[in-house]
């Protein structure tokens, strides 16, 4: 490179250099820029598409769940449960000893501030996971009257607290919110 700029006129050679430079410079720039438009798609794909983000909430219509009834419904691709207790239900499990339970809990502080009938949970055995049983008409509710995991048979009440068996922990409370009186999102 030096023997050709010297073998030319010094104002060609200068000019010649930053015509050079200017090339380097403007290729880096586009390989900048290449990369970035490169880059672009990439990164969009980082963001969760907007059904993505749908799936992460659930709505659920509570009008159709008669009391003493429970349904179970899908929420990023977990079971829940959503089951409305009679007074009857609610008043027993209040009236529960937390010195009785395996992970003490209120039955008030597994449910929203009234909406006291209503018991939202993971349907997810916190042994090893299964679904227990109990959301559906017939299931056996175990000897709490909640819910039963035939897998190693654990006996959840009607909180959804642990009472007898292999799990440790009550069945889990999703978030979730009161949208209108009838509808909840969880998520
Ligand atoms: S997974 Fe439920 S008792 Fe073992």
């Amino acid at each position: 490179m030096a023997i050709a700029d010297s073998s030319a006129a010094p104002g060609s050679t200068e000019h010649g250099v930053r015509r050079r430079d200017f090339i380097h410079i403007v290729s880096g720039g586009f390989v900048a820029a290449g990369a970035a438009a490169a880059a672009w798609p990439f990164i969009s794909q980082m963001n969760p598409a907007a059904d993505t983000r749908a799936l992460s909430t659930v709505e659920v219509d509570l009008a159709p769940v008669a009391s003493g009834q429970a349904i179970k419904v899908m929420w990023q691709g977990k079971p829940v449960f959503v089951r409305n207790r009679p007074e009857a239900e609610v008043k027993a499990m209040r009236a529960v000893s937390l010195s009785e339970l395996r992970d003490p809990q209120k039955d008030e502080d597994r449910v929203q501030a009234g909406h006291d009938n209503w018991l939202v949970t993971l349907g997810v055995c916190t042994h090893l996971g299964c679904v227990p049983l109990g959301a559906a008409q017939g299931e056996p509710k175990g000897e709490y009257g909640g819910y039963f995991c035939p897998c190693h048979g654990s006996h959840y009440d009607a909180s959804g607290r642990i009472r007898k068996g292999p799990a440790p922990k009550n069945l889990e409370v999703p978030t979730y919110a009161f949208k209108t009186p009838t509808a909840i999102v969880i998520g």
